[in-house]
């Protein structure tokens, strides 16, 4: 029997995540395996693709990397079609240079793991005549089209376990602990992370915060006699006066201080209570896949390898009502899937108690 792609190209691009391995695995085994297909591994992202810096993958490549954190090939943040300054000639070659070790590679299809500029590019490769499938990927969960992206459970777990241990310590000091997480311009891993971590109050993107009704909910609390509380902070949340700044004084004000700090002091200035700020960082990309995303990759990947085999080309596997599926890759390329206010986790949230800061 005939399959449409004999060979495929395959690349992660983007923040890291647990994951990855787990997804390349799936790809690879069902290709390999099912379908006879061989892949042309991409080192380090788009960067590789536009060097022809590759290696053709071996079955040994590709087994025993279930539970292996972060991505076989290396990943970059490189985007082809970003134009820096002026300079237009060097988007053209990079272009050029991607289309050339595509041919010369004689690929069928390059395989994408990445999150949304991964698949914006994705996007405009496909319109330059690349056959593309693309697979979510990213601890923000915020790529459009998909329900879940691979990498967003384990940093669940990952921040909930976090905040629990500040509970202790908070508790020990009568504190308040502020803990910012990642998740880039969405608040998806601090919604959920401050739900299942019992967080007080929790600050995301989407509903800017006002300083004084986070200090009125603390000072509740103390009456109450909760002399501690956690306050969970998305490094995208901003107040409603940065809000209605435009997007360049924003940035600048942003740029020297964290949010969690700023946060903290804001809530210090409110209450005159005593602040501490956990900054979570990388440990959230870091380590071994949770079971969920081992098995959610894995399908990912094997939806990917027979998308490949029928040849139905330019489009992301995805997870929708509980099933793999596939759509378009112009719905990824699209803006980002931020919370929107209706969503059950803000229900539930307010419903036992959390301050969203407003
Ligand atoms: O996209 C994943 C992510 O971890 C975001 O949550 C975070 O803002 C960003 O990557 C950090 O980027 P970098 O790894 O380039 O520092």
């Amino acid at each position: 029997m005939t399959f449409a792609t004999k060979r495929f190209g395959i690349l992660t691009s983007g923040g890291d995540c647990p994951g990855l391995n787990a997804a390349i695995r799936g790809v690879c085994r069902a290709a390999y395996d099912k379908y006879g297909m061989v892949g042309v591994g991409f080192a380090n992202g788009y960067r590789g693709l536009i060097n022809g810096d590759y290696r053709v993958l071996r079955r040994e490549d590709f087994w025993g990397i279930l539970t292996r954190g972060g991505t076989i090939l290396g990943s970059s943040r490189e985007k082809p079609f970003k134009i820096e300054g002026s300079d237009y000639d060097v988007v053209e070659e990079k272009i050029s240079s991607i289309k050339e070790n595509y041919r010369d590679l004689k690929l069928d299809c390059l395989v994408v793991l990445g999150g949304n500029g991964a698949h914006s590019t994705a996007y405009k490769l496909a319109q330059e005549g690349l056959n593309v499938v693309g697979l979510p990927k990213t601890i923000d969960n915020d790529v459009q089209g998909t329900e879940r992206c691979f990498g967003f459970h384990s940093a669940l777990s990952i921040a909930t376990e976090a905040i629990d241990r500040l509970h202790t310590t908070a508790q020990s000091h009568n504190r308040v602990m502020v803990i910012e997480l990642m998740g880039h311009k969405a608040g998806w891993l601090a919604l959920y992370a401050g739900v299942a971590g019992g967080g007080d109050v929790i600050l995301l993107p989407e509903i800017p915060y006002n300083a004084k009704i986070i200090g009125e909910h603390l000072k509740k609390r103390l009456q109450e006699g909760k002399g501690f509380s956690i306050v969970v902070v998305a490094e995208g949340a901003m107040s409603c006066k940065e809000a209605a700044m435009d997007k360049k004084e924003r940035k600048r004000r942003r740029e020297n201080v964290s949010i969690g700090y700023r946060v903290a002091q804001e809530i210090k200035s409110e209450t005159n209570m005593e602040t501490r700020t956990t900054v979570l960082g990388y440990v959230q990309r870091g380590g071994v896949p949770s079971a969920s995303d081992r098995a959610l990759a894995t399908s990912l990947g094997v939806a990917a390898a027979d998308l490949l085999a029928c040849g139905e080309y330019n489009r992301m596997v995805r997870l929708s009502n509980d099933r793999v599926t596939s759509v378009d890759l112009s719905v990824p390329a699209r803006k980002t899937k931020t919370v929107p206010p209706d969503h059950y986790m803000i229900a539930a949230a307010l419903a036992v108690g959390v301050c969203l800061g407003r």
